[in-house]
C-alpha cells in the first residue's frame, strides 16, 4: 500500500512569485506561461526541442553593466576579465567581449574560445595550477596580458619558455592569502591546503625571483579564495589586505609591481542567500588596495552569467514511488552536474501558464541517468507535472553546460541565446554521429 504523501513543507524556499521577482528576465503570461526577455520558453522548447540551455542577453549585458560601473562608480581603474569556465558559449563570450569585458582563461581550449569570440590576447589572462609547455608557449605567442603563475616551478618554466622564443612574460603571482570563504568545500581555493596559489610567506623571495629571470616581466600578484561567496565581505578584505601589504613589501624592496587581480568569486541568490551587491566589492577593494594607486582586475565568472541562464527541460514521466513522488526529467546529471557535485539547490519554475499557479505538492525531480545522485532537489513544492511539462531549471548559466558530459551516451544538449524578441541557437544539439565520432573499432577486434 502507498504511505500518505509527506507533507509539503518548502522550509527556506521561495515561492514561484519570488523567484521571479529575483529574476527580471523571466515573467509570467497568462497565455504564453514562463517567458525570457520577450520569447516564450515554450516555443523555444518546439523549435530546439530540449533540454536546451537557454541565455538571456540582456541579463548578461546588464550585470556585466553593473559590475563595471560598480567599480567605476568606487574610483577604481578596474579590469572585468570573465571567467570563461563558467560559461565558454561563443556568444555569450563574444557578447560580454562587446561589453568591454576580457576573459580569465584555464586551458588551451580556454584561450582559443575567447581569442574566436574576438577577445583581444592583450585582455586575457591566463590562471590555473598546470599550464602546460604548449598552453604557455601560445599565450606568449598570442601576446597575452598576463600568466598568474601558481609555483615556483611554473615561474622557471614560464621564463625559460619565453627566453627560448625572445619573449619576455608579463607574468602575476597568484598567492594564497589562507583565509577562509566560507564556501562548499568543493569550491574553496584560498586555504593554505588547497593546492592554488604560492604560500603567502613566500611570495615575497618569489616575486624578487621572478624579476632576476630572463623571460620574466613581474607585474603583479593575484588571488582567487574561492566560488558562490555569500557571507558578507570579510573574506575579502582579509584577503585584500593581505594583498596589500604584500605590494607594500615588493614596492620597499624596490622592485615593479603594474597592477593587483582580486579574482573573482561573488556570490549569488540561488535560494535564500544574501548575495554581496558589486557595489559592496568595489568598496571592499577600493577600502584595502585603493590607497595603492594600482589598477585592479576582477575575474568573475558565476556573477555574471549564472543568473542569466536556465536550462529548459520537458517531463518524461510522473511516477509514484512508495512514499514519494518522482518527475523525471529529460536533463540529468550529465546536463547540470552541480546538485549531483555540490547538492546545490537551483529554482525550478513549470512553464505552463496554469502549471504556474496549480496547487503544489513534493516531489523528488530526477533525470534519468543510471546513478542515484542523478536528483536535481527532493521534496520540491511543485505542481502535477504531466508527460510532456516543461520545467525551467533556473540560474544555471554558470557551471551549466561547461560542466556537462556525455555520460550515458547522452548527446550535449542545444545551447540558445535569447535577445529581446529574438533568439539563436548558439550551439547545435550535439548529434549522435558527433557522440560517436572519432571513435574507432581496431580491424583486429573484428576479424
Ligand atoms: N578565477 C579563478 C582563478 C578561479 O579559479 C575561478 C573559479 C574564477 C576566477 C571564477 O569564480 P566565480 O566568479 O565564478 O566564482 N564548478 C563550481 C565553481 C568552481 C569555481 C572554480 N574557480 C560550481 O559550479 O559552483
Amino acid at each position: 500500500m502507498a504511505a500518505p504523501a509527506p507533507a509539503l513543507d518548502p522550509g527556506n524556499d521561495p515561492s514561484f512569485a519570488e523567484l521571479l521577482a529575483q529574476r527580471p528576465q523571466l515573467t509570467r503570461h497568462a497565455h504564453d506561461g514562463l517567458v525570457m526577455e520577450d520569447v516564450p520558453l515554450a516555443r523555444i522548447a518546439e523549435v530546439v526541442g530540449t533540454p536546451t540551455w537557454v541565455y538571456s542577453a540582456g541579463t548578461l549585458r546588464r550585470r556585466a553593466r553593473a559590475l563595471r560601473a560598480a567599480l567605476a562608480d568606487a574610483g577604481l581603474t578596474a579590469t572585468v576579465h570573465f571567467a570563461t569556465k563558467a560559461n565558454d558559449n561563443l556568444s555569450v563570450l563574444a557578447l560580454l567581449g562587446r561589453e568591454g569585458l576580457g576573459a580569465d582563461v584555464v586551458s588551451e581550449g580556454e584561450l582559443r574560445g575567447a581569442r574566436a569570440a574576438g577577445i583581444p590576447a592583450s585582455a586575457i589572462v591566463f590562471s590555473g595550477v598546470g599550464k602546460s609547455e604548449r598552453e604557455i608557449r601560445l599565450a606568449l605567442a598570442e601576446g597575452i596580458m598576463q600568466i598568474n603563475a601558481e609555483s615556483i616551478e611554473e615561474i622557471d618554466m614560464i621564463s625559460a619558455i619565453a627566453a627560448g622564443m625572445g619573449r619576455i612574460a608579463p607574468v602575476a603571482i597568484r598567492v594564497n592569502p589562507d583565509v577562509d570563504a566560507k564556501t562548499h568545500a568543493k569550491i574553496t581555493t584560498g586555504r593554505s591546503e588547497n593546492k592554488f596559489g604560492v604560500a603567502y610567506d613566500d611570495a615575497l623571495t618569489l616575486y624578487a625571483r621572478m624579476a632576476k629571470l630572463p623571460g620574466i616581466r613581474p607585474i603583479g600578484i593575484a588571488t582567487h579564495i574561492g566560488s558562490q561567496i555569500t557571507i558578507g565581505m570579510g573574506a575579502y578584505r582579509a584577503a585584500y589586505a593581505r594583498l596589500a601589504e604584500l605590494v607594500r613589501a615588493i614596492r620597499a624592496q624596490g622592485l615593479p609591481i603594474e597592477r593587483v587581480d582580486c579574482g573573482g568569486g561573488l556570490g549569488i541568490a540561488y535560494r535564500d542567500e544574501i548575495a554581496p551587491a558589486p557595489a559592496a566589492l568595489a568598496g571592499a577593494i577600493k577600502a584595502e588596495l585603493g590607497a595603492l594607486g594600482l589598477p585592479v582586475m576582477l575575474e568573475p565568472g558565476r556573477w555574471i552569467a549564472g543568473p542569466a541562464g536556465v536550462l529548459l527541460s520537458r517531463v518524461i514521466l510522473q511516477k509514484q514511488g512508495t512514499a514519494r513522488r518522482f518527475v523525471v526529467l529529460d536533463a540529468a546529471m550529465n546536463d547540470l552536474l552541480r546538485p549531483a557535485m555540490y547538492d546545490s539547490w537551483h529554482g525550478i519554475l513549470p512553464v505552463s501558464p496554469a502549471a504556474l499557479v496549480a496547487p503544489l505538492a513534493p516531489a523528488d525531480v530526477v533525470g534519468p541517468v543510471c546513478e542515484s545522485s542523478d536528483c536535481f532537489t527532493r521534496d520540491r513544492a511543485l505542481p502535477d507535472l504531466p508527460p510532456g511539462a516543461l520545467v525551467a531549471l533556473l540560474d544555471t548559466g554558470a557551471y551549466g553546460a561547461t560542466m556537462s558530459s556525455t555520460y550515458n551516451a547522452r548527446p550535449l544538449a542545444a545551447e540558445v541565446l535569447v535577445d529581446g524578441a529574438r533568439f539563436a541557437v548558439v550551439r547545435d544539439r550535439q548529434s549522435y554521429e558527433a557522440l560517436h565520432a572519432g571513435q574507432r573499432v581496431p580491424e583486429w577486434l573484428m576479424e
